[in-house]
Formats: structure tokens, sequence, C-alpha cells
């Protein structure tokens, strides 16, 4: 038996004496023994074929570690190779194995490392063709989180290709799970979709070269009687950024196939003699604590594991940006007022969005041209920025670099950098196409491109935005044969220049963009510690939005501004006190013309800005608990609870108000039971707030929230 372990899980393999690696356990602790009944008492169906012509050794029956296509197991494989005489069936057996105290880095992807982890490097073997495949297992002890990628190694003397090399397959015995997907559209990204398993194919992918708005690299099984609290969930997450599939087969005897992976759609990777390709890395886990649980300990893990960055842990500003008060229609003049507004109500960073480039009046021109338009910014972009500073904040710019405008000076240039099928005309989105970032020559521009521009003024933030799709997949830099290389590749070049950019800029903050939450994933986390979760800025949309998000993603990485009523996507009005909680759950900002409201207006935002950053630590890093409500359908509720658990931020919003209600009581979460909490003139126990919990105010119109700090006290004299 092979085991390894975190601190409240357990992940068990065995090699069988036919040489294949069985998945044997994977759940709580429950020791390292012998667990080789659970193989053995395996009751064999009819039908299914016996392999290697041992009497009711059924492989299909078998959870295995990493299935291969060529044997009586007839489900979906976990790889697929066709080598040079056109045959594609393959026999994987055990060879040796290793553990590590080191986990090894991977090159070029992003990859989790951490402390207190111990590494199984699991080596199986072709015996006919000498191919290889090391499976690298990696236990996070104190963060309760497994990580598994795959490199597959060439050991034959000619060329092969793999068609499908998935980072992880994990074999259940049962189908007694709901699956839960992240699913949606551009400004209505991650619904949280939960159903019961039937017998056949479900899940999700992206076909998009993104990880997409409609999708997400997330996949969970829960027992049907999992809730926010308890029960059992068995959850994962792909650190990558590009087309991925995440499904789920149920076979026809009950047993669960769950997949995670590079999308074996339009992936076929040609590997000469001696070659070796690797996988994205997969992040998986298990818990038997509930769904807050789950979504805890991936938030733990993506900050301390995965996040590069230098903010993994510093305080994010308060941003203003300038797009839904500008849109393109902005003068140098416009922008200084905006920033003067900004700076008097407390914001630190003012982030200057599209349109500052090249002669880019609207979104029909100029992507590719980042040179500034000093007619716009009343100067050089380094006076703008100079001139935004001295007002005491911080200046940050929006960028997208992997387009090109049809209507650029780039894209005359270099025709053949946009990505197109010559004798074909290639589709437009949003007026402009994606530069092949296959090309090594596409990715040194931009990355001495990015490096200019950064020198050249005090930029401490950019907005890196990606607002279309891969159409037209073909790079003239690959093979013909290799042209189905072209969505991986892409995203290994987009890897590279920001590995490149992030690495020359360490105390720049990155935030991802794609068109909103359109590549929201834990790849990119890796790269940019935050990321815009929608255009959709609507407070009440928002609350389904971001509740997706923070199910699998730190709220510190969730961008979330207030923008103005009534709201440019829905046209809803809603009070500003709504907003703020509800963009508070995130990373908080506005992106609204401060020129245009009241003083009694700016009066409250200063306010608001003022309290937020006394509780910033905690609504930014705090333990976030989704908390039980009465009405699912009408009612969101959470809280956040600092890490050192002195302070705790509530958070609730109602939906619509309804006439004839008795007012309800709000039971919270995470506090510890013997010390006391203030909140207001009130102390009561840890307890009481957790047994009996906060008296709900009557709403008074639709759309009303309330937020309440609690902060560790003293316990109270005990009156007599
Ligand atoms: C899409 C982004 O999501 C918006 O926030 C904004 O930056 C626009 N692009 C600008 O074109």
């Amino acid at each position: 038996m092979l085991h390894l372990v975190t601190k409240h899980a357990q992940l068990s393999l065995q090699v069988l004496p036919s040489g294949h690696v069985a998945l044997v356990y994977l759940g709580s602790r429950i020791g390292e023994t012998d667990l080789s009944y659970v193989v053995t008492d395996i009751k064999r169906a009819s039908y299914l074929a016996d392999t290697d012509s041992i009497k009711d050794f059924k492989l299909e029956q078998i959870s295995q570690l990493y299935p291969a296509y060529g044997n009586p197991d007839l489900r979906t494989p976990a790889h697929k190779e066709v080598y040079s005489d056109g045959s594609r069936i393959s026999d994987f057996r055990y060879s040796h194995h290793e553990f590590l105290t080191v986990k090894p880095q991977l090159d070029g992807l992003p990859y989790a490392s951490g402390d207190q982890t111990q590494t199984l490097r699991l080596v199986l073997q072709d015996t006919v063709t000498d191919c290889e495949l090391a499976i690298t297992i990696t236990a996070f002890y104190d963060h309760d989180v497994f990580t598994q990628s795959v490199q597959f190694t060439n050991g034959t003397k000619e060329e092969l290709t793999i068609q499908s090399l998935q980072s992880l397959n994990l074999d259940l015995l049962t189908d007694q799970y709901d699956l839960i997907t992240l699913t949606g559209a551009w400004g209505r990204e991650m619904g949280i979709s939960r159903r019961g398993l039937y017998q056949g194919i479900q899940g999700v992918d992206s076909k998009r070269g993104a990880s997409g708005h409609g999708q997400n690299p997330f996949i969970a099984l829960a027992d049907a009687e999992t809730m926010e609290n308890q029960g059992s969930v068995i959850a994962c997450s792909l650190l990558y950024s590009g087309n991925f599939s995440a499904l789920a087969e149920v076979d026809m005897h009950q047993n669960t196939r769950l997949q995670l992976g590079i999308n074996p759609f339009e992936f076929d990777w040609t590997l000469a003699a001696g070659e070796a390709f690797q996988t994205p890395e997969a992040c998986f886990l298990y818990t038997d604590q509930g769904l807050n649980a789950m979504s805890q300990t991936f938030h733990r893990f993506f900050q301390d594991c995965v996040v590069r960055s230098r903010y993994a842990d510093k305080e994010r500003p308060v941003l203003l940006n300038n797009w839904e008060a500008t849109y393109f229609d902005f003068d140098a003049q416009k922008l200084t007022a905006l920033a003067d507004e900004a700076a008097a109500v407390g914001v630190e960073l003012f982030v200057l969005d599209d349109g500052w480039f090249g002669d880019r009046k609207d979104d029909t021109t100029s992507l590719g041209d980042w040179q500034p338009n000093e007619e716009k910014l009343g100067g050089t972009l380094n006076e703008l920025v100079q001139r935004i500073t001295a007002k005491g904040l911080r200046f940050g710019l929006w960028l997208e670099p992997e387009m090109v405008s049809p209507a650029s000076d780039l894209y005359h240039a270099h025709p053949d950098w946009a990505v197109q099928v010559a004798g074909r005309t290639p589709q437009q989105v949003r007026h402009q196409y994606v530069l092949d970032l296959c090309n090594p020559a596409v990715q040194e521009y931009l990355i001495a491109t990015l490096t200019e521009l950064l020198t050249t003024a005090d930029i401490r933030y950019v907005k890196w935005d990606m607002n279309r799709n891969l159409t037209d997949c073909y790079s003239p830099t690959l093979a013909p044969k290799r042209q189905s290389e072209f969505a991986h590749r892409y995203i290994l070049g987009l890897y590279r220049i920001l590995a490149a950019v992030t690495t020359r800029f360490p105390d720049v903050l990155f935030e991802g963009c794609a068109g909103g939450g359109g590549r929201f994933d834990a790849g990119m986390l890796y790269y940019m510690p935050q990321s815009w979760a929608s255009d959709d800025t609507d407070a009440i949309e928002r609350l389904k939005i971001q509740a997706g998000t923070a199910l699998v993603y730190p709220p510190v990485a969730m961008g979330c501004h207030i923008s103005a009523v009534p709201n440019h996507q829905v046209g809803r009005i809603t009070e500003i006190a709504t907003r703020a909680v509800v963009a508070q759950q995130g990373n908080f900002g506005y992106e609204l013309n401060l020129l245009a409201l009241s003083e009694e207006e700016k009066l409250v935002i200063k306010e608001q800005i003022a309290t937020y950053k006394k509780r910033r630590r905690t609504l930014q890093f705090g333990l976030h608990y989704r908390l039980r409500v009465y009405d699912k359908e009408n009612e969101f509720a959470w809280m956040k609870v600092s890490k050192d658990g002195t302070q705790a931020i509530i958070s609730h919003v109602t939906l619509l108000a309804k006439p004839n209600t008795v007012p309800k009581r709000l039971k919270l979460l995470g506090l510890q039971p013997e010390l006391f909490y203030r909140m207001g003139d009130t102390v009561r126990s840890g307890k009481e707030w957790q047994q009996i919990g906060i008296s709900l105010p009557k709403p008074t119109h639709d759309f009303f929230a309330a937020q309440w700090e609690l902060t560790q006290t003293e316990q109270p004299p005990v009156l007599l």
C-alpha cells in the first residue's frame, strides 16, 4: 500500500499483482493500514472481460489510478496515444516509485508549492513501447490538499501523438453523489450548479481557448446530504487557463470516474523519440465538514501555495476605475478632476481603463499600439501619472496585451501575428484579432513592449484584460501536424509572458480580467493575485456571481466595485449601502463618476471607505463562512472572521421585501464558543452568537442590506 496523508485526509494506493495501480481510498484519515480487501471484496459482474486471462480479474470493476485504453476497462481512459504503426492501445504497469521531500517544480506551468509536503512519484511503464508515465502526487499536510500532475515520456524510437493526457483521474466505487460545477455566461459567471449524478458522462468543458465565462475548471462530488457545515465532498480544481474538461462518468455498475485536465478536443500533441509532455497540475481535496470547509480549504491553499505575487498576503488598495465613469470619453481634465474627488474620499489607487493609447476612441481601433495618446492624456503618460500620484494616489493602467485591432499600426506591420488561417477571412470579435502567442517573436515583442511601458512611469497596478475567445486557430510557426497543439501552446506562450513580466515587476499589482470573469482560474491566480469577477456590476446580480466565485476562489482575489445606479447592465437601482455590503465581499473599489455625485453621496462614500479600511484585513483575508438563511431564494448571508479570531464582519442581504413577515435570527459561525464578543453595546458569548444569533432587521424596501462588526472582548461583569 502507498499512503499519502494530510492533517485530515488520506489517499491510499495499491500496486496490484498485475502491476496495475488501484486507487483504494480517498477520504478522511483512517490510518496507514492494509486496505487491500477493498479490491478483493469487489464482487465481479458478468459480461465484462477478464484482464490478462485471469479469471474474474476485471479491470472495469477496479478503481484505477490512471487507466489506459487497450484493456477490458472500456470506460473513458485517462490517456490515449497514437503510435507510429497506427496502433492506439497501451498497457502501463507499475515500474517503480519514490517519496520526495521536495515537490518538483513544473517548467512553464503554474504549480503549487509549500511547506510540509510529501510527494509520491510513481512511474508506470509500457514494456512493449518503453514509454513511461510519471504520476506525481503531493500531499500538502497542513492545507489538507493533494496535487497531481502527469508526465508522459516517449520511449519509442519514433514519433507518437498524445490524444489525451488528463491531469487527474479519480475512480470511485459509488455514484451516490451530487455533481457540483460552476456555469453561466458573460455577465452571469460562476452560477453554482448542483444535481444528482446519472449513468453517462456529465460535467463541464471549454473549447474557447480560455477557461471561459460559461464554465470553470472546477468539479466536485458531494453526498446528497452534504450541506454548508456537514457532509462529505471531493473537490478538484485545475491550475490551467485554457481548454479543459472536468467530467464525471457513471458506468453501468454505479461507479464514478472523475477526470480533470486539458480538453482532448482539438488536442493532439506530437512527441519525438525521447521527448516528454507535462500536464498542468490539478489539486483536489476531501472533507467531511461540508461546503464551507471545502471553500475555506481552497481559499487558504490558493492564497498560501498558488499565488506567487508579493501581494498574496498584502492588503489591497481601494481603487477607483474610470471605465463605467467615462468609458472611452475622457481627457486629461476629466481624469484629473476624477482623481481629485477620488483622493478626497480616501481612494488609494486610480485606475485608467481602456482608451488611453493609440487612436482608441471606441473599441474599433488601436489594440496593439500601446503608445499613450498624448492629446487625450494632456501630455506624456509619465506626466499624467505624476499629476495623479501627486494627489497621494497610486496609478494603475488597463492593457489588453494579447489582442490586436485590424485598425492598428501593429497589425499593419505584422498581419501574420494575428491568429488566422491563410486564405480564409478571420473572425473579428469586438473588432479585434488575437495575437499568435505560439509565436516566440510575438512573445518577445510583448515582453519588451510591456517592460518598456511599465518602466516609463510609476505604474503600480495593471488590469490585464482579454476580451475575446480563440477562433481560426492556426500558427504559421507550427508544422501542419502540430496545428492541434495550438490552444495549449497559446497558453504556454501566455504563461511565459506573464512569468517574465510579473517577475520583472514584482511590486506591480496585477489584476486579471477577461471581459469580466472569462478566465478566472487557479492558473491565472499563480501569476495575478486577483481578477475582475464580472462585467455585471449590479449588486444584486453580483450576489450570485460572487457566491459562485468564492465557492472556490479566495474572496480577496475577486474584484468587486460599487458602480452607478441605475446600473449600466441591468438598470436596477440599489441603495449605496447595499452596493457597499456586496462589493466588500471581495476586493473592494469604485467604478462610477464621482463628479456626478452630490456632496452628501460623496460623504457617504468617504465614510464607507474609512470604515472599510478599519475592517480591511478581516474583509480581505478573514475566514469566509456562508451563513444559513431562511429563504435561500431571497436572502444571502456571509461572515468573515479575522485570522486571529478577534474581529468578525457579518453581512446579510434581502432581495425583495415581503409583507407580514416576522424578523428572524441569523446564527453565526467561526467564533470561539467560550470567548466574548461585542457588537455596539452588546456583549455576548461566542456560544450565544452562534446558537441564538443576531436579530435581523425587518427589510423596509427591496435590496435591503445590513452589516455588523463583532470584536472579541473581556467577559462582562456578572450582575447579581
Ligand atoms: C472588459 C472589462 O471587463 C471591462 O471592465 C473594461 O475594462 C472593458 N473591457 C474595457 O474595454
